[in-house]
């Protein structure tokens, strides 16, 4: 039985990874913070054996508790996809939260990466839950922007370093996606027209596709957004900016 840990997966895209890995037959650990949700969520997943770890990764104590975890637990696959944004023009959000933002996003996800690739074999995957918004920018949420350009750079770079050793190492970015992410930021899905957003469930049947397949070092999830990202690569990036700006 394979055995996958999965941050953020009391909720959103996290929870609907773990629902579909779960159909497939994975053990799972779940972590995030909310230990309530995460509790009643083991219970209803296929399977048995399915365990939670409560831990802040924005907090240098939650990351190391999970770092030790998965740096003494056989894991085949680790998914990095804990994240949170905050929109708002850069000065007028508090500082605080956007540096807790950039730990959890990326301190936290760097951290969990090398714990896992120090041991990982052949056959191994980690997968990096990054962002269209890494790939272009977007003006009102730029720290995010910022964290997740980051996430696909890492993860890109990694794809080539381990894919000689038989590890997958991918960045997958959802678009869009119709979860509580945007109350969280302070925004609200509804913003956004429904037209472009995906489900959590679809975005989570593209991050298990990326899986089994095990080729490409960043896919990114729903047509709309890759024929997009295709687009802006013929556009200069000055208007790139600017239209991602305009949304
Ligand atoms: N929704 C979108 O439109 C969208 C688009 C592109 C990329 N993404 C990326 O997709 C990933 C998942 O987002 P989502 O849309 O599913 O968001 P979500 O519904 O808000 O879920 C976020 C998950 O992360 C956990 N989490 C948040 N802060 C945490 C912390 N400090 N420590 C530990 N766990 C924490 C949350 O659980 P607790 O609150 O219980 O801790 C929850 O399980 C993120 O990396 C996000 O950046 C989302």
């Amino acid at each position: 039985m394979k055995r996958a840990i999965i941050t953020g997966a009391s909720g959103g895209i996290g929870l609907a990874i773990a629902q579909q890995l779960a159909n497939k037959g994975y053990n799972l650990t779940l972590v995030a913070r909310n230990q309530e949700k995460l509790q009643a969520i083991v219970q209803t997943l296929e399977g048995k054996e399915h365990q939670f770890i409560t831990a802040d990764l924005s907090d240098n104590g939650g990351i190391e508790q999970v770092a030790k975890h998965i740096r003494t637990t056989p894991y085949d696959v680790l998914i990095n996809n804990a994240g949170a944004g905050v929109y708002g023009a850069f000065t007028e959000l508090n500082l605080e939260a956007q540096m807790n933002l950039i730990k959890l996003n990326m301190d936290a996800l760097v951290i969990l990466s090398y714990s896992f690739l120090k041991k990982a074999r052949s056959g191994d995957a980690l997968i990096n839950v990054g962002s269209v918004l890494g790939s272009t920018s977007y003006s009102g949420a730029s720290t995010y922007a910022g964290t997740k350009g980051f996430v696909v750079r890492f993860s890109e770079s990694l794809w080539n370093e381990y894919r000689k050793k038989g590890i997958y190492v991918c960045v997958f970015s959802p678009g869009l996606t119709s979860t509580h992410f945007h109350k969280a930021a302070g925004g609200d899905s509804s913003d956004f027209p429904a037209a472009i957003q995906q489900t959590a469930d679809e975005v989570a049947k593209e991050c298990i596709s990326a899986l089994n397949h095990r080729s490409k070092p960043h896919v990114v999830s729903g047509f709309m957004n890759r024929t997009m990202l295709l687009f802006y690569r013929l556009l200069p990036r000055k208007m790139i900016v600017k239209i991602m700006g305009s949304f």
